[in-house]
């Protein structure tokens, strides 16, 4: 069994997300008997963009007319592709930037598109446990003001659960703001009830992934 740790928070320090994923990590490696959690931080290692154009210009050439940058982005997304198949099950951190998904993460899924594993129509995750930690600075819950502005965790379990067959659990940490935000200074007691929560949710779900 192998788990797969995907990070795409910019911040290295005082990451919720981080700090979620690393309680599910501790409950996985406690209740685990020995193989390895494999680690890709696209936060701090992003696979530049420009990788997605050229693979998708790949795809439009004759394999022996390709560039070497056409050459080197199909190769990166085949390193993708066996990473993401070749794990048991995997955690993915999605903070919520300006409404939607990091842009790190967006490109890995992109360039993962590209590899024939991962086309449309494909289901290469069939089953495949996958847990989101959806960390976001605001509230989005139903009633609140911002109720549906979370254009990101829809369009990620869309991709991971619909397109590509994965069994998708979001695990969701909100008001991540409210520590730093003097507007938000009521919210905090709920906020640090939400973190709390999300933690317990995360370490259940390390120690049921060993399952
Ligand atoms: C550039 C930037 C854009 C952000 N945009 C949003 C946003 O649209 N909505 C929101 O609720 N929080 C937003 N936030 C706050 C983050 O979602 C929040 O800090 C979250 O905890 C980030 O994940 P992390 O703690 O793992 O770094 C933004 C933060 C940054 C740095």
């Amino acid at each position: 069994m192998s788990l797969l740790r995907i990070d795409s928070s910019i911040r290295t320090q005082g990451s919720v997300s981080r700090e979620v994923l690393d309680s599910l990590e501790r409950s996985y490696a406690d209740t685990h008997d020995g193989t390895g959690v494999v680690r890709r931080d696209l936060g701090r290692d992003p696979i530049p963009a420009s990788t997605w154009a050229a693979a998708i210009a790949a795809g439009a050439t004759p394999e022996d007319e390709r560039t070497e940058e056409q050459r080197a982005a199909v190769a990166v997304a085949g390193e993708l592709a066996d990473e993401l198949v070749g794990a048991t099950a995997v955690v993915i951190g999605s903070p919520l930037y300006n409404f939607g998904i990091s842009a790190s993460l967006k490109s890995w899924i992109d360039i993962l598109i590209t590899d024939p594993r991962f086309a449309p129509g494909t289901s290469p995750l069939a089953g495949r446990p996958v847990v989101v930690v959806a960390s976001r600075g605001g509230g989005y819950g139903p009633g609140t003001p911002r109720e549906g502005w979370d254009h990101g965790t829809g369009w990620l379990v869309r991709i991971l659960g619909d397109v590509w067959g994965a069994d998708v659990t979001v695990v969701e940490a909100e008001l991540t703001l409210a520590e730093v935000v003097p507007a938000m200074e009521s919210l905090r007691p709920l906020a640090a009830q939400k973190r709390a929560e999300a933690h317990e949710a995360a370490e259940k779900l390390g120690a049921a992934l060993v399952a």
